[in-house]
């Protein structure tokens, strides 16, 4: 057994499982996603390891539990899609404790037919007319953000900016204050790459904690934030329990504090250091909707997976009930099967494949404000501050996880 404190593990929760007797010898590979990312390598380029060293189609990992994993971005996408053979009752790993605790919220640890009422919550305040009712405030955060340090040559892009603007905007949709911001955001990585400073039940119980008076203070309510429209919604006909209303809460507030941040990130990362294409963009921001659409194929964030609900065949290996399976988003985008030269970006690409949002019943109900959050920060910040690098002898270090992200980093440019 692995020693938990080991510090190649990452967090204090990764231990070895033995290898189960229905999984094959030639199946097992080392690959752990709470890793650190070795120096020198990005998130997708680990993957892109994987990948490489995979010996089929899906492994089985002995760390974080012991779990698959679908290499191959068919069986990826045919796990997050089937709902029949792989539930997302859990669907992080390790399921102890992280997994268990996170099955508690919903809608993602519901699966249909119970998800589609609750979901309906969801599609209901965050489609894309709701969304653009804010196009302008996210907008003139925007450039708010960008003036207060435009002038100065430089930021932390991570702590300055886009820690800043997504989840202000959201803290702004739910209506909770800013001062509030540290503790939600802190919580809510605790779910998606934890540090080991707080045990999962007490993370559970902040949140409860915190949203409970929220909700009771917001019930049948007239504000127009997004949880007084939740907690008032009716599901199957009838008003939303505490606890639904918590669940729903909470998971929202994880999706929303932990993902936009992160594929800013990448995005302009990426841009300090490939001169060429931020040149482009810059000079013609017609190219921003089509390169948009490269940087979602290029920068899958999130590494979910499945429970196995009895068992099974599938991918030519028996799996058994409970197993869990992980169909990573990032692999669906890295395979060459999906596109050829995977790790390029080129703006042109004739096709491309990837399910940065997810695929099936539980695909993001946040990809609308995700999308017009990246629109108005590539169109805003380039018309400002069209040239900008790392500075001299700083380089990229990434974090891996349930979402990846870019370790926070500076930019500077001249004035
Ligand atoms: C670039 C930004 C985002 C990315 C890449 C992303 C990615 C994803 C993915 C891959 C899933 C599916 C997970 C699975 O099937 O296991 C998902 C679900 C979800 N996301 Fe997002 N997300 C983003 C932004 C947001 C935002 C801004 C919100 C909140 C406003 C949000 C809230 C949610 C919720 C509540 C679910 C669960 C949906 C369900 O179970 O039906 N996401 N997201």
């Amino acid at each position: 057994m692995e020693s938990a404190a080991d510090p190649q593990d990452g967090v204090t929760i990764a231990t070895l499982a033995p290898r189960p007797d229905h999984v094959p010898a030639d199946r097992v590979i080392d690959f752990n996603l709470h890793q650190p990312v070795p120096d020198g390598k990005s998130v997708h380029e680990f993957w892109r390891e994987l990948i490489a060293d995979a010996t089929h189609d899906i492994m089985w990992t002995p760390h974080n539990g012991g779990h698959w994993i679908c290499v191959d971005p068919d069986l990826c996408e045919t796990v997050l899609e089937d709902s029949v053979r792989f539930s997302s009752r859990v669907v992080i790993v390790p399921r102890d404790p992280i997994g268990e605790t996170y099955a508690n919220f919903i809608p993602l640890s519901l699966d249909p037919p119970v998800h589609g009422p609750y979901r309906k919550v969801l599609n209901d305040n965050l489609g894309p007319k709701q969304i653009a009712r804010i196009k302008d405030a996210v907008r003139d955060l925007t450039v708010e953000l960008i003036e207060g340090f435009h002038s100065a040559g430089r930021c932390n892009f991570v702590h300055d900016f886009a820690e800043q603007l997504p989840v202000r905007i959201f803290m702004r949709l739910v209506a909770l204050p800013e001062e509030d911001l540290p503790k939600l955001k802190y919580l809510a990585d605790q779910f998606t790459r934890p540090d080991g400073t707080i045990e999962f039940p007490e993370v559970e119980a902040n949140f409860r904690n915190y949203i409970g008076p929220i909700i009771d203070a917001r019930r049948g309510g007239s504000g127009d934030d997004l949880i007084t429209r939740m907690v008032s919604a009716e599901v199957n006909g009838q008003p939303l329990s505490d606890a639904d209303a918590q669940n729903l809460c909470i998971q929202t507030l994880v999706g929303g504090l932990d993902t936009v941040v992160n594929l800013l990130a990448f995005v302009f990362s990426f841009l300090a250091i490939n001169p060429d294409q931020r040149r482009i963009l810059a000079s013609d921001p017609a190219k921003i909707d089509e390169a948009m659409n490269e940087f979602l194929r290029r920068f899958p964030v999130v590494s979910d997976s499945r429970e196995v609900r009895h068992d099974l065949d599938f991918g030519g290996v028996t799996m058994k009930h409970r197993d869990m399976v992980m169909a990573s988003t990032v692999p669906i985008a890295m395979s060459e099967k999906s596109n050829v030269d995977a790790l390029d970006f080129q703006i042109d690409r004739k096709a491309r494949r990837h399910s940065i949002f997810g695929r099936g019943a539980h695909t993001c109900p946040g990809a609308h404000l995700g999308r017009l959050e990246l629109k108005a920060v590539l169109s805003e910040w380039l018309a400002r501050i069209p040239d900008f690098r790392l500075p001299e002898g700083e380089s990229l270090t990434y974090t891996s996880g349930i979402v990846a992200t870019v370790d926070p980093f500076n930019l500077e440019w001249d004035v």
